[in-house]
């Protein structure tokens, strides 16, 4: 199967808002939550990935001609590429009736281990969707991260406890969840953490702690002083607060922070090897894709990641080739137009 064809073959199955475009931008499915859109106005996912598409890369070929190497040391775990498919969960709400969560992530962590990358699962309120991320990875020898939501301590001990027995890579918390419209009033309570909170919860978990859902300097430093390993500057895709400004746009301030001190990873609107260059360029370690590995998924399977995970590579190793950047340490600031 080629790229088009998985996302020809998705459109239809994946329930009523999600149209499986050519272009994975926003535009079509804009505020449409539930859906894959944004919240409010719905013009957070169309910024995100605007901005990545208003930088330009700069093209250097006076170099050493070699082959270049896209390999990435994910928390001593050796990927093909610095991407990862980012956490999506409530499926059936979001995108009809095909796949649950659990059945969506048993796809999903197995097909990217396979793809030589890995897989962020979601949580929901259902236990049995973090039980299957869980027993996803461990049938994949951990090769994943979990993402547990920001629930109140108590519950928050007991899902940290069940992920730590898949043994995954890092394990993340996806702290800006209280956003999301369909947990307001729900059961367990999700909500915003302290500092001293999170460094509790970091102990509990027994792997590197990745905080997902950073957008300012200053969370990016509190997130330091909890222990956190990492942190992922995302906005959610623009799915929970309307009117902020796009990862691309932060992410710069906040590698001159934090950078060198924890890894930074980055998503929104990411879509390209082009992008994932771009990202970099920027400072980041390594960057999540979310969406786009839902269409793969749904219109292809495991063949779906696979097809998607081999572009990426060849756009990425393309634009490295191209800009005189034969490792992932070769990607620098300069590499951009204007830096
Ligand atoms: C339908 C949907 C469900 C999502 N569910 C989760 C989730 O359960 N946990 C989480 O951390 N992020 C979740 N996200 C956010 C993604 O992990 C990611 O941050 C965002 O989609 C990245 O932007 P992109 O889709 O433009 O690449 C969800 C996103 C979408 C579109």
């Amino acid at each position: 199967m080629t790229y088009q064809e998985v996302l020809e073959n998705a459109r239809g199955a994946m329930g009523p808002y999600c149209k499986s475009c050519p272009t994975c931008n926003g535009l079509a499915c804009k505020n449409t939550v539930p859906g894959p859109g944004a919240k409010g106005i719905g013009t957070g996912f169309i910024r995100n990935y605007q901005k990545w598409q208003e930088l330009c890369v700069n093209m250097d070929t006076i170099c050493e001609n070699k082959p270049v190497d896209t390999s990435y040391d994910f928390f001593g775990k050796r990927v093909d590429l610095p991407v990862f498919a980012a956490p999506v969960g409530a499926m059936t709400l979001h995108y009809g009736d095909k796949y649950d969560d659990p059945t969506y992530n048993d796809i999903l962590v197995a097909a990217c281990a396979q793809a030589g990358i890995a897989a962020f699962t979601g949580d929901g309120v259902n236990p049995a969707v973090m039980e299957g991320a869980v027993a996803a990875m461990a049938k994949n020898n951990g090769c994943g991260v979990p993402t547990v939501k920001p629930w109140n301590m108590e519950l928050i001990e007991q899902k940290m406890a069940l992920v730590n027995t898949a043994d995954p890579i890092a394990i993340a918390m996806d702290i800006d969840a209280a956003g999301l419209p369909f947990l307001k009033n729900m059961q367990p309570p999700a909500g915003s953490k302290t500092v001293a909170e999170l460094k509790q919860i970091t102990a509990w978990a027994k792997k590197p702690f990745i905080l997902k859902g950073i957008m300012t300097v200053a969370g990016a430093k509190k997130a330091l002083e909890a222990g956190a390993s990492g942190i992922v500057v995302s906005n959610h895709g623009g799915r929970v607060l309307d009117q902020c400004p796009a990862t691309a746009e932060v992410l710069p301030a906040i590698v001159d922070a934090v950078g060198g001190k924890m890894a930074i990873f980055v998503d929104g609107g990411i879509r390209t090897g082009m992008d994932v260059f771009k990202a970099l360029a920027l400072g980041a370690d390594a960057v999540l894709i979310g969406r786009p590995f839902v269409n793969m998924v749904y219109g292809g399977g495991a063949e779906g990641v696979k097809v998607y995970v081999e572009k990426l590579k060849a756009e990425l190793s393309d634009t490295m080739a191209m800009c005189g950047a034969h490792t992932l340490a070769d990607i620098n600031r300069s590499m951009l137009f204007g830096f």
